[in-house]
């Protein structure tokens, strides 16, 4: 059986994310560092890449080196607030294809409503890793994950900065087949869906609209 959640602890991602919680955190702090976990979470969620050995040539002697297989690797950011780990992301790996779809949580139902949907082609033969600083519901993450498989994606992975237990419950019923990279399983939800403890409203906090 796939293991299925990651959470992914290290020094670095505990102690920025303590920053980025901290209510007083300007807008411009927090969208640095969360830029500067997404580059750490990434080592994490593309470590089991496939590999492919190739002939290359050093100044010094001809040898086999090791490069990564296959089409590039997809990410897929969830507007508004998936674009704060995008730009990480695409530091460490600048060559990957990037898909962009639009969903924003109806406040009443908590429901995800579907706005923009932009994937790039042949996505059943690129690894993809779909993006969003908070898993609450999960609602969000598991039609995300819905229509980036409906566009032929096989290799899927959901990487979130916070989750909340309810939230990666939902998810994996949805979608067990998808591993879900964290850097922190918060304790619940509260009554508006809000995960607590939590850092708020991602995408407010990234940028600056609240
Ligand atoms: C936030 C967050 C997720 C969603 C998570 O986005 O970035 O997409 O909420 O909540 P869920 O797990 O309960 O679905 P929001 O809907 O606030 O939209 P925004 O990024 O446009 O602000
Ligand atoms: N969306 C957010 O941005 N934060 C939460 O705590 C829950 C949903």
């Amino acid at each position: 059986m796939t293991k299925t959640l990651t959470v992914v602890d290290h020094p670095l991602i505990e102690h920025k994310l303590t920053l980025m919680r901290e209510k007083t955190a300007s807008t411009a702090s927090f969208r640095r560092l969360l830029r500067e976990i997404s580059m750490l979470l990434a080592y994490e969620v593309l470590r089991d890449l496939k590999m492919e050995t190739v002939e290359i040539e050093t100044p010094v002697a001809p040898m086999q080196a090791r490069q990564i297989q296959g089409k590039k690797v997809c990410f897929v950011s969830v507007l508004r607030a998936g674009d704060g780990l995008l730009q990480g992301l695409l530091d460490l790996v600048p060559v990957a294809r990037v898909g962009h779809i639009g969903l924003y949580r109806d406040p009443k139902t908590l429901q995800p409503v579907s706005y923009y949907n932009k994937l790039p082609d042949n996505m059943g033969e690129r690894t993809t890793v779909v993006v969003d600083p908070m898993l609450a519901t999960g609602g969000s993450a598991a039609a995300a994950v819905s229509e980036v498989k409906k566009a032929g994606a096989k290799d899927v992975r959901f990487l979130a900065l916070v989750s909340a237990p309810e939230g990666y419950e939902t998810f994996h019923a949805a979608h067990p087949d998808v591993p879900v990279y964290t850097a922190a399983m918060d304790e619940r939800l509260n009554e508006k869906g809000y995960i607590v403890p939590g850092l708020g409203d991602a995408g407010d906090r990234l940028f600056g609209t609240k």
